[in-house]
This record gives C-alpha cells, structure tokens and sequence, in this order.
C-alpha cells in the first residue's frame, strides 16, 4: 500500500487544491500561458480525497481525466482563479495553490484576431496578475480563522535560500520547492522537493511519483490543523 493509502486523516476536512497553469488572452485564438500540466495537482486532489477530505479542485486548462470524488472549477486566467480561489477558500481547513500563475497579462484583450499588417509587430504591453496567495494569507488574517496554506514554487541556483525568503514574502505555512532545470517537474511523472516551513522546518522529499510528493505534502498539512 502507499503511503497514506489506508488513513483517513482529513476526513471532516474541506481542502481548496489550484492546477494547472493560468492563460492570458492576447486576442480570442492567443494566450500566454506556460507549460503546467496541473499533474501535481491532480494527485493532491486525489491523495486528499483517498484520505477522506471534500475537495475542491480549481483547474487552470488542464486536460487530464477528472478526478473522482472531487469537486471541479475549471478557470483560465490569473484574474479567474484569483475570484475562484477567493470564493472557495472561505472555511476551507486547507488552501494548496499549485496552479502556474502568469505574473503578468496583456493589458487588453484585442476584440477580433490580430492580423499581420506587412509592418513591424505592435509591442504587447502587460500588467502584473494579483498575487493569489498572498491575498489568501490577507483573507486569512482578516478573518482571524486558522487555515493551512501552502504554495508551490520552482526555483533554479540557490534553491532553499530564494524558497526561505519567497515563503516569508509571500506569508503562508507551507513553500514546497522543486528545483527546476534539465527538464525537471513539468510535465514529468516524479518529482522532488524540499518542504519549508514557516516555523523553519525543511522535510526533504525524494524524487518519487507525485502521488507520493502529494501524501507527504498532506502529512505535513495535517501536523498543523487544529484538533
Ligand atoms: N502565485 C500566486 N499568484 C501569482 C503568482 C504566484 O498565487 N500571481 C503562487 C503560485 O501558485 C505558487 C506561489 O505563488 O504557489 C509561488 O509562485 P512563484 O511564481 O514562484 O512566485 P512569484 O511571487 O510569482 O515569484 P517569481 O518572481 O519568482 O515568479
Ligand atoms: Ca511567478
């Protein structure tokens, strides 16, 4: 059996998972958008719901079967999972953003395709996306309720020190971080992480499937929920 397989830990609990990757309209057959396959998240949805908890996933254009037994949002920009998350994580015990945000969006959608002209290409302007989760841990705080939340985050060269120091700007519990390069995590069955903690911690994750990256990240979700 894997790990977690038998326990029903999160039973009673309401967990909030984000996959995928958000697209960002250029015109109505164009977007920028980026290479999560929303896996990850996948198998966070599925682990927690094998450990009993009501799940709601909220899935940024990903084409993979639907998880049974889960709830399914599907959005595709940084501005809907933004109100989608905001909206799913009121009395959620747990919020895990492992969605790929785009951190910036064209500044206007063009109505009608965009036509070559025969003259030099027009410049896409673009504007910054809303953090989602640090406006979760802004919600969290005005609401003074205990929730876990947890991000994700795939770093190159330093990899912990920019985890430690993304984890306290950001404010959350929980930064699992993937070390990316040489055609790491995305889009690949296993993966590898190391799981920081606000309170200091570092659980070191070995590469594995990312069922069991996703019943490791559970583990340490349910060490911090209130009794
Ligand atoms: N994230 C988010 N909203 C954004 C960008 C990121 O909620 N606009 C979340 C991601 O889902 C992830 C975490 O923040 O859980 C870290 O994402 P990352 O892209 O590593 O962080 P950024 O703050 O965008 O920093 P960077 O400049 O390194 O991309
Ligand atoms: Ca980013």
């Amino acid at each position: 059996l894997r790990r977690g397989a038998t326990r029903s830990d999160l039973a009673g609990r309401r967990v909030v998972v984000s996959a995928g990757g958000t697209r960002e309209a250029i015109d109505p057959v164009r977007f920028l958008g980026n290479h999560s396959s929303g896996r990850q998240g996948y198998a966070l949805a599925r682990t927690a719901a094998a450990r009993g908890a009501d799940v709601t996933l909220v899935a940024a254009n990903v084409s993979l079967p639907d998880p049974a037994g889960v709830r399914l949002v599907r959005v595709e920009s940084a501005v809907e999972l933004a109100e989608a998350m905001e909206t799913e994580r009121a009395g959620a015990d747990a919020v895990v953003m492992s969605a790929a945000v785009a951190d910036f969006r064209p500044v206007t959608s063009a109505a009608s395709k965009i036509k070559k002209s025969g003259d030099a290409p027009a410049p896409i302007e673009l504007v910054e996306n809303p953090d989602i989760l640090a406006g979760l841990v802004a919600s969290r705080a005005r609401e003074h309720t205990e929730q876990t939340i947890v991000g994700f985050a795939a770093e190159t060269d330093d990899v912990i020190a920019n985890g430690r120091a993304k984890l306290a700007r950001k404010g959350c519990d929980l930064l699992v971080v993937n070390q990316v390069g040489g055609g790491r995590a995305f889009g690949t069955e296993d993966n590898q992480a190391t799981v920081l903690g606000s309170d200091g911690s570092a659980v070191d994750i070995p590469t594995g499937p990312k069922e069991d990256l996703a019943d490791r990240v559970w583990d340490l979700v349910v060490e911090r929920l209130p009794g």
